[in-house]
């Protein structure tokens, strides 16, 4: 068997990948453009692929029809066409659980950032510009008693919702559907309209998925709806945000401050958003733990080796 993982990953997964095959590791750290995918996957029966690498049709026909597996190191897969892999018999597997921890830790590191403005504080320390403490000096806003509105209350949003618990913030929450009855009242969650929980909510973090209901889910008529006093969180992934509008309502005040996780074209980020105080910008570090990387790469190495030697995935994303 071939395994083609596209860039660097622990050993320890190699380790296990080389009990299912011959295991070709593509040694860089950036992401392959899709001609160089094309060329480097030929012949591959399992692939692991990580964020940034576009996964369609002709990706699996570049394979062959040998291709069984592509593992995802991450748990968000929309870099991969499921329908084209699920049409030519190839298993996708993600990376759920062993990172919802790790990236709700950074929501929550975001959310004190842009409430207690904490750039802006390390940035005025660090350009030598005297400072004092006085009793109106770089006031943020404080948690006790506000609302976090939670988009997609998955796995992500729940663990971000037990950490807003114990800081005293109050959940409400919007998605495709209504989560257990047991979680509802274990996080105390009121369930609302999208629109209802963008008017109240007076932090909105963002965990649903990027699909094409979701894309610019917050765009112009959303911010606008939200409070003027609200902060948007974003660990999900850029395109969920029109971010040509967020830096334009922050800019403009409508809402008081973002921090990002996440961007429309990384690694770009918009121009606007860079000159702006209020925005927290932080280069896509959700499951950037030396633990969590470790076993999210091993999760996609137990799932390579599951199909190739016919016991089936661990993780399996339904097609
Ligand atoms: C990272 O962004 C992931 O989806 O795991
Ligand atoms: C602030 O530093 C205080 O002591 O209240």
């Amino acid at each position: 068997m071939r395994i083609v993982v596209t860039r660097n990953v622990p050993e320890a997964a190699v380790e296990l990948l080389r009990g299912a095959g011959q295991v070709h590791v593509c040694e860089r750290d950036q992401a392959l453009d899709p001609a160089e995918l094309r060329e480097v996957v030929a012949g591959a029966d399992g692939l692991v692929t990580m964020l940034g690498d576009q996964v369609d049709g002709a990706v699996a026909d570049a394979a062959g029809s040998q291709l069984k597996v592509v593992a995802n190191v991450a748990v968000g897969y929309d870099n991969l066409d499921v329908p084209a892999l699920a049409a030519r018999g190839v298993t996708v597997t993600n990376t759920p659980g062993v990172l919802t921890d790790a990236t709700a830790d950074l929501a929550f590191a975001l959310l004190l950032m842009a409430t207690r403005r904490l750039g802006e504080a390390e940035r005025l320390i660090r350009s030598g510009e005297p400072w004092f403490f006085h009793l109106g000096f770089m006031l943020g806003t404080g948690l006790q008693g506000k609302t976090l509105g939670i988009i997609g209350l998955g796995e992500i949003g729940q663990a971000v919702a037990r950490r807003a618990r114990a800081f005293g913030m109050r959940i409400a929450y919007s998605g495709r559907r209504r989560v257990a009855a047991d979680v509802e009242s274990e996080l105390d969650a009121r369930y609302l309209t999208r629109d209802e929980l963008l008017r109240e909510a007076d932090v909105l973090s963002l965990h649903c998925p990027l699909t094409e209901q979701t894309r610019h889910l917050i765009d112009a008529a959303a911010l606008a709806t939200m409070k003027p006093s609200a902060v948007l969180v974003n660990t999900s992934r850029g395109p969920v945000v029109d971010e040509a509008a967020l830096a334009e309502a922050l800019r403009a005040g409508r809402i008081a401050a973002a921090g990002l996780d996440v961007f429309e074209q990384e690694p770009a980020v918009h121009p606007g958003l860079l000159e702006l105080e209020n925005a927290v910008l932080i280069p896509h570090l959700g499951s950037a733990t030396v633990e969590t990387r470790t076993a999210m790469a091993e999760l996609a190495a137990r799932n390579v080796v599951g199909v190739l030697t016919g016991n089936g995935p661990v993780t399996p994303v339904e097609a």
